[in-house]
């Protein structure tokens, strides 16, 4: 049994490199070819929204392309058999963790199955392409859909809830982001001040803020964070 209570996770695009999905900066900036503000800004999509929905109707037919990998099965396996509480916060869109059981999840920065009325406000469960001409289910208005992203300049979502865990956690682990991102690059200072949390980063390399971690493993995904679920649900 572990002696920890509460757990925090930070997940990234690195735990769902494994599973085929593109980071973000490992490509030099580039995302899938786009220069990240050409598609993910509100700017973007007011200047070119055909462009903007077509980027992320590709995105969003990806994921029927591919796969939870043992990483997010073992943070699943985690929430289902820690005694404690644990939270995956993730900057995903994708829908990888939910996929591989994770129930306790918060989406930070938005999910690719989601589409959100501008006029209404509504959001919808989105499976299938969204275009301009596309009417908002619940009120009908068109254009209106727009993907439930947060865009850069956008605030991300459940920031309280966030909060909320970071002042509680007594562990809190940051897998596979590269830490360039706020609000989410400063959660491991948080957790240290907020609760003295251990900290742990599980990231193919040093991240931009490694330094800040208690401790640090660097490896693939599917590898460490399956090892170190072990090692935790094992009373290390
Ligand atoms: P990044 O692409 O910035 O960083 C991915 C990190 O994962 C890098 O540090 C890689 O070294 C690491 N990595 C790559 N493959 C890995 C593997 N197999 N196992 C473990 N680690 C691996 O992605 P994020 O940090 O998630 O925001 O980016 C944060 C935010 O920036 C995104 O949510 C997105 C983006 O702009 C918005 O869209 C608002």
């Amino acid at each position: 049994m572990t002696h920890y209570r509460n757990i925090v996770i930070l997940t990234g695009a690195g735990i769902s490199a494994e599973s085929g999905l593109a980071t973000f900066r490992d490509q030099g900036g580039l995302w899938e070819n786009h220069r990240i503000e050409e598609v993910a800004t509100p700017e973007a999509f007011a200047f070119d929204p055909d462009l903007v929905q077509n980027f992320y109707n590709m995105r969003r037919a990806a994921l029927g392309t591919v796969a939870p990998n043992a990483a997010h099965k073992a943070l699943a396996r985690l929430e289902a058999e820690h005694s404690g509480q644990v939270l995956v916060v993730t900057q995903n869109v994708d829908d990888l963790h939910e996929r591989a059981g994770s129930k306790n999840l918060l989406h930070m920065h938005g999910e690719l199955a989601k589409a959100r009325c501008r006029p209404c406000g509504k959001v919808h469960d989105w499976r299938e392409d969204l275009h301009q001409t596309t009417p908002c289910p619940a009120c009908g208005a068109a254009p209106a859909l727009r993907p439930h992203i947060v865009w850069f300049g956008e605030m991300p979502f459940h920031m309280d809830m966030i909060e909320a865990a970071l002042y509680e956690a007594d562990l809190f682990l940051s897998i596979g982001t590269s830490g360039n991102v706020y609000p989410a690059a400063g959660f491991v200072a948080q957790a240290r001040s907020y609760s003295r949390a251990h900290t742990v980063e599980l990231n193919l390399e040093p991240s931009e803020g490694h330094s800040q971690f208690a401790e640090t493993i660097h490896g693939p995904a599917g590898q460490i964070v399956p090892d170190y679920v072990e090692k935790i649900l094992g009373g290390g």
